[in-house]
């Protein structure tokens, strides 16, 4: 009978990375893809009806690169050993009478790599991007249950509800929750002595 050596047993995959995208590649647009095409597949409801194809995916996604190219938003991703695996977005560019606002758009996490924190990283990720951008409000809204419960436990105010919001990719109506969060202004740096 064979005994597995312990030495030689594979090591545990290691958690995903977290980074902004400041250039997005086609390579990029198409793990991006796939990521939405699953959360759709899954019943999510992030703009898309069912089925959503690879050509419409990727469409979104170089809209969303050209714009992250522009500077109006932040993309940023989660990353493991098979590619991108989770996303979630900052949109910056707002009215001229809102400078210090943001937005927290499609945060998306493939259904392989859920309930392991990763939605949570994100959106620590994106407050922590809004902080260095100099936001004090972010506000977001969502048709998911389970991204309400994220957003209330990582400190987000749920503001109320819109019924029959928008359709879930099945078709099915469904409402949207909104929420914000007041973020601390960043402590100012003191300047070096000349
Ligand atoms: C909403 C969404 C982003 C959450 O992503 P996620 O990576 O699963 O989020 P987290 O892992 O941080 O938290 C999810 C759950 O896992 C639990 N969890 C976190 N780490 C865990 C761990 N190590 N072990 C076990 N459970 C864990 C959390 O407590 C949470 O539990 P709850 O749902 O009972 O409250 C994901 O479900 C998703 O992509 N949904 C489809 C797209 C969508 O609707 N997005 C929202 C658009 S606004």
């Amino acid at each position: 009978m064979n005994v597995p050596d312990p030495s030689q047993s594979p090591s545990p995959s290691p958690s995903p990375r977290i980074r902004a995208l400041p250039h997005v590649t086609d390579a990029q647009v198409r793990e991006l893809a796939g990521v939405l095409i699953d959360c759709v597949a899954g019943g999510a409801s992030v703009s898309f009806m069912s089925p959503l194809t690879i050509e419409r995916a990727c469409a979104f996604w170089q809209g969303v690169a050209d714009s992250v190219a522009r500077g109006e938003r932040e993309l940023l991703v989660a990353e493991d050993a098979e590619g991108i695996v989770g996303t979630v977005q900052l949109v910056l560019a707002q009215p001229e009478n809102q400078p210090h606002r943001g937005e927290v758009a499609k945060m998306l996490v493939h259904r392989r790599a859920r309930r392991q924190g990763l939605g949570a990283q994100l959106m620590q990720a994106a407050e922590q991007s809004a902080r260095a951008h100099r936001k004090t409000l972010l506000v977001l809204d969502t048709s998911s249950p389970d991204a309400e419960r994220l957003y209330a436990r990582v400190g987000w105010q749920r503001v109320g509800v819109i019924p029959g919001y928008a359709l879930l990719p099945d078709g099915e109506p469904c409402a949207t929750t909104y929420f914000y969060r007041a973020l601390d202004a960043e402590t100012p740096q003191p300047s070096a002595a000349p």
